[in-house]
């Protein structure tokens, strides 16, 4: 480690925590932003060792986590204890906790106060919420309660049901078109980040450009301001398919598998546990445990 604590990347960096301001000082420097989900304390620490920018605790840990086939179940409970979890690991990336489904739809109330138990409780920097529409009137309740929010368009998988399925999204030019209102109008409303999600490059690009908060996509090309990856996808450590635009930078399962396979032919063999597992008793100690106690009779 350096001496000087200072990473050289953040020009406004005071200490601890990644300033919020950066982030939009990094698209206007060109510097790309690095965001991973997460989902428990292990995760935080190691994307905060690896230098990640943002941290999500993300629905997807109804799939990805959890086994379920949507995000649509996930509690806000479940993102509060995981988010709780998450920073107790990531203490210099901004965690965003991701506002599950049901849990800001109903009223501006509704959001805020779920919004605040996710900072308040859980420890979250910031929260996101999924697309435009009424969504627009939330992100702009919590950005006015003081909590800073992130939008997401595109593929929105909490709504994937209307969307007729986790499909690319902004396909032709007028659902494009929408797609651009949504976000400019999820800026407006005071939304530091929008996550694009399964657009077309061409589309991402357009959005980026007219945008002067950060984009980050996911499966949005190479031109938005960031790239997000679930972290079960990107590390190989999911059984289901992954999307299209994942790509592997390990294969988890793989050496999990390997490693629990030697596990259980050391455990069957009796190579395993082996002295340097155990713990030392002084001998007279156990010859008396031994003595004092009577064999079992035999039963016949
Ligand atoms: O829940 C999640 O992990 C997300 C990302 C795909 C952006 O919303």
């Amino acid at each position: 480690m350096s001496d000087d604590p200072k990473p050289q990347r953040y020009a406004s960096w005071t200490a601890g925590k990644i300033p919020l301001p950066e982030l939009r000082e990094m698209k206007r420097r060109g510097e790309k932003i690095v965001m991973v989900t997460a989902y428990d304390a292990p995760g935080g620490r190691l994307a905060d060792a690896a230098g990640i920018d943002l941290v999500l605790v993300g629905d997807s840990s109804g799939m990805v986590v959890h086994g379920r086939e949507s995000t649509v179940a996930v509690s806000l409970d479940e993102i509060l204890f995981m988010t709780q979890w998450v920073t107790r690991g990531a203490k210099r990336p901004l965690v965003v906790a991701d506002m599950p489904f049901g849990s800001y739809e109903i009223s501006d109330e509704q959001a805020v106060a779920n919004a605040v138990r996710l900072v308040k409780e859980g420890g979250a920097d910031a929260v996101k919420l999924e697309r435009g529409g009424t969504s627009v009137e939330r992100a702009r309740a919590i950005a006015a309660a003081g909590i800073p929010v992130m939008g997401h368009v595109g593929l929105t998988p909490q709504t994937a049901t209307v969307l007729g399925g986790f499909k690319a999204q902004g396909r032709t030019a007028e659902r494009a078109r929408g797609l651009l209102a949504d976000a400019r109008a999820l800026e407006a409303a005071g939304c530091f980040a929008i996550v694009l999600e399964a657009v077309p490059p061409a589309v991402a690009r357009t959005v980026t450009q007219a945008l002067s908060v950060p984009t980050i996509g996911i499966g949005a090309g190479p031109d938005t301001d960031g790239q997000v990856l679930v972290w079960h996808d990107m590390l190989g450590y999911y059984e289901g398919r992954a999307p299209r635009f994942v790509k592997r930078y390990a294969d988890l399962g793989a050496v999990i598998t390997d490693a629990l396979e030697r596990f259980a032919d050391d455990v069957r063999s009796g190579v395993f546990p082996e002295q340097q597992h155990t713990y030392a008793m002084p001998d007279e100690e156990a010859a008396a445990f031994e003595a004092g106690v009577r064999p079992q009779s035999r039963r016949r």
